[in-house]
């Protein structure tokens, strides 16, 4: 493994900067391609991703597959992180001071992996990614930004940004899928 990635993996199993780290079971650090040009965040881990410490293994990893497959891309060939390492009681939504707090291991995975396109899944990643590379203003609601391309260019970095719904969406509405389906096969046409 990766020195750099592994060294992330290593703070990350022994975190316990907020209170999520007494009730999870194992924190999820994230997986798959460490040079992938594509980076998937999530939001957080739920009950399959915190028994077994993989992200999107669950109902919403299924969708996530599928829509993988939709758009051409080998899972093996992308590297999956979440906002939150884990789980939080319930599936209840990430508190903001939890968000401050764990995205420091989620900007340092970014710095490692360098990817060229950062494909936000669901309002909490699009939030957090849109405003650290200085789109704040463009934080409108994922009903309105998924499937968009958002550029940022910097003398080190280059990336795209990419919000979609979050695959779970599916699970409580399946004309979502239709959206998702679409927007993935837009994915596969961005250069990278
Ligand atoms: N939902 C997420 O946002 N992340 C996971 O890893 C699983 C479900």
């Amino acid at each position: 493994m990766d020195n750099s990635l592994d060294k992330i993996k290593q703070e990350v199993l022994s975190c316990q900067k907020c209170e999520l780290g007494k009730t999870r079971i194992n924190p999820v650090v994230g997986e798959g391609h460490l040079n992938s040009s594509i980076l998937f965040i999530g939001e957080a881990p739920g009950a399959n991703e915190d028994a077994t410490g993989r992200p999107f293994c669950g109902k919403a990893g299924q969708v996530l597959d599928e829509l993988l497959s939709v758009a051409g891309i080998e899972r093996a060939d992308v590297y999956i992180a979440n906002i939150l390492k884990c789980r939080p009681p319930k599936n209840r939504n990430p508190h903001s001071q939890e968000i401050q707090v764990c995205c420091e291991y989620l900007d340092k995975q970014i710095e490692v992996i360098k990817p060229k396109i950062i494909c936000c899944l669901g309002n909490f990643a699009a939030t957090y990614i849109l405003t650290k590379y200085g789109f704040k203003d463009r934080v409108y609601g994922i009903g309105k930004i998924h499937g968009k391309i958002f550029f940022y260019r910097s003398p080190t970095i280059a990336v795209k940004i990419v919000p979609m719904y979050h695959p779970a969406s599916v699970t409580y509405n399946i004309n979502m899928m239709k959206i998702l389906q679409k927007d993935f096969n837009m994915l596969k046409n961005i250069p990278r």
